[in-house]
């Protein structure tokens, strides 16, 4: 019988998920189904209930209810405690597994895609809403030299940045929060967490944030935004988001079903389609 799958959210019909799966499916040969489930904004619960009791697998959550799927999870992976938030559930052995596969598919699309190391690097995050709680256990896990969570509202920035500074296993990292102006030294790595490009803007960034062969990436996905334009102005290697989501669905998949997926040719794929950053 096939297995079903889906991505539950509000709004979702632009997901790509339903074709990345199906591709992950093709090329494992997995008979699985992956379908789009639109909740309720105050049904989220109740929309999971009746896929789980239908026969459904397991589904990946997207916005606005990947905070609420912590609360409804049995077991929360580390990555999803640490982000207060969830992006898949996996329905097995009667529980509700919960996992947060956002952090490990960016770092795995920097260190894989990309070719760009972490370690030891100097990292600034623009944002600090769900997007960037999202990355920080993996991103830390890859162990920079020092990690800088600039918002516009410094107090959310300082809330986030305290979640993880004294945590012995990010001790190598030096975790700090700053406000835009304040930022005057440059770094290797400068992701946009923010959701400022959906509305065609960008944080107020000065020039100089960008060392040598430094690489920018935006999250966001299919959009040149002007975080990119800027970054591409100032000479640096620009990347949006496109990958992380491959990656991310790709994590997802391995914990369903046990084996993991090629990525580069479905990148390949939606790339063609989409805007190149
Ligand atoms: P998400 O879950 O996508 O991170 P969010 O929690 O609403 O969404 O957070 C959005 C982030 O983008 C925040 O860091 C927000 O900054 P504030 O906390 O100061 O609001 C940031 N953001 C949105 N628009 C922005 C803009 N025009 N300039 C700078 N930062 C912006």
């Amino acid at each position: 019988m096939t297995d079903r799958y889906a991505v539950v959210g509000n709004p979702v019909a632009h997901s790509l998920s339903p074709e990345i799966h199906a591709a992950f499916a093709r090329e494992t040969r997995q008979d699985i189904g992956y379908g789009k489930l639109l909740a309720p904004l105050d049904g989220f619960s109740a929309a999971i209930e009746t896929f789980r009791a239908e026969g459904g697998k397991g589904v990946n959550v997207t916005v606005p209810f990947k905070f609420e799927a912590l609360k409804f999870c049995n077991q929360p992976g580390p990555e999803a405690s640490d982000a207060q938030a969830v992006n898949t559930l996996d329905f097995r052995d009667g529980k509700i597994f919960g996992h947060n596969t956002d952090g490990i598919g960016l770092v795995t699309d920097l260190e894989s895609g990309l070719g760009f190391s972490v370690r030891d690097k100097r990292v600034l995050i623009l944002g600090a809403g769900g997007a960037t709680a999202g990355i920080m256990h993996p991103l830390l896990s890859a162990r920079p030299h020092q990690l800088v969570v600039a918002n516009r509202t410094l107090d959310k920035a300082h809330d986030l940045v305290a979640r993880f500074t004294g945590n012995e296993r990010f001790a190598l990292t030096k975790i700090t929060a700053s406000p835009y102006e304040a930022l005057n030294a440059a770094f290797d790595l400068v992701i946009n967490a923010t959701s400022a490009g959906l509305r065609n803007e960008m944080p107020a960034l000065a020039e100089g944030i960008f060392a040598a062969g430094a690489l920018a990436y935006d999250m966001v996905y299919a959009q040149h935004t002007p975080f990119l334009a800027f970054a591409q102005q100032q000479g640096a290697r620009t990347s949006d988001g496109l990958g992380m989501l491959v990656e991310q669905a790709a994590a997802a998949f391995e914990i369903w079903r046990g084996m993991r997926p090629q990525t580069r040719p479905v990148i390949e794929m939606l790339r063609t389609r989409t805007v190149r950053a």
